[in-house]
């Protein structure tokens, strides 16, 4: 397994950091070549900055972790004069993916219109689970108008490709993905975290859940949405080590991101990466 072609581009492998579990790159720099790997999908970018929930944010249980992390990050323009700017010059062969996030289809808009003029970007992530401040909290995911609308605009905004990351509770996430295809979106991530709840164990109360619980519910997700919709897919849950990855791309993904395991060692992905590279 090497090269994979999507959004018009090469990945030189199908191994990405997932967003939000690898900030914008800087973090990792001095502990892993990122240029190894496929690419990188940022945190969550909003027009503003955000603090994000109080501590604790992180829990661990026995099939994963909680966080509520909530969407700290430095705000849009902050990411466009610093962030992007290191990251692109810093990478040469590993792809970068911009995850956009907001509480209005306008702020979408507004990050997305922001960032197109970095050639750097080989695509935005769309994260559709966030609550809709609009529509009274209930997220842009969770119902096909909200997710149509949202779609749309950024569309109409993004001369890039886009892939809109869906949440693992939709009742049919396949319907789901569809309507996100037929308003343009070139390519799903699924899934994001799922809600989740332990007493006492996170400032924020609830949380989303990730880690190994997740797989096969990913692997479910990506499987449904290829032989429903067929359109493309980056897997992403759970995923520990290169088996598995190989269960995401045997459902017929064709990039595998990984955000708890490399939390835990960073040097998770890149190992993953090298031995799918050797099949
Ligand atoms: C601490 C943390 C922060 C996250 N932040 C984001 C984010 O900003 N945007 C997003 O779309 N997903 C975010 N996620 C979800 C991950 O990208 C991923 O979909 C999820 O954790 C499942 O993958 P994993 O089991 O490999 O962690 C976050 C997950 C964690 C654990």
């Amino acid at each position: 397994m090497s090269a994979v072609e999507l959004f018009g581009t090469a990945f030189q492998n199908p191994v990405l950091l997932a967003a939000g579990t690898a900030g914008f790159g800087r973090e990792l720099d001095h502990v892993i070549d990122l240029d190894r790997l496929g690419g990188i999908i940022t945190k969550a970018v909003t027009p503003e900055p955000r603090q994000g929930h109080p501590a604790l944010r992180v829990a661990e249980f026995r099939g994963g972790m909680l966080n509520a992390v909530g969407l700290a990050n430095p705000g849009v323009e902050r990411v466009a004069e610093h962030e992007l700017p290191w990251l692109s010059q810093r990478l040469r062969r590993a792809r970068i993916i911009v995850n956009v996030a907001g509480a209005t289809v306008a702020d979408y808009v507004h990050v997305i219109e922001r960032l197109t003029p970095f050639e750097a970007i080989a695509a935005f992530e769309i994260n559709a689970s966030c609550p809709n401040t609009t529509a009274g909290g209930l997220e842009f995911g969770a119902e096909p108008g909200g997710l149509a609308e949202l779609i749309r605009a950024c569309r109409r905004a993004a001369s890039r490709p886009l892939a809109v990351k869906l949440s693992p509770v939709l009742p049919d996430i396949a319907a789901m993905a569809r309507v996100a295809r037929d308003e343009g979106a070139d390519a799903v991530s699924l899934v994001n975290t799922m809600p989740g709840l332990l007493d006492k164990r996170l400032g924020n109360g609830s949380g989303g859940l990730s880690g190994p619980a997740l797989l096969p519910i990913g692997v479910l997700a990506t499987r449904r949405v290829r032989e429903r919709v067929g359109m493309p897919v980056i897997g992403v849950g759970g995923v520990r080590n290169a088996a598995d990855a190989r269960e995401y791309l045997a459902a017929g993904a064709s990039l595998v991101a990984i955000g708890t395991a490399a939390l835990a060692d960073p040097r998770v992905p890149e190992r993953i990466a090298h031995e799918l590279i050797r099949g």
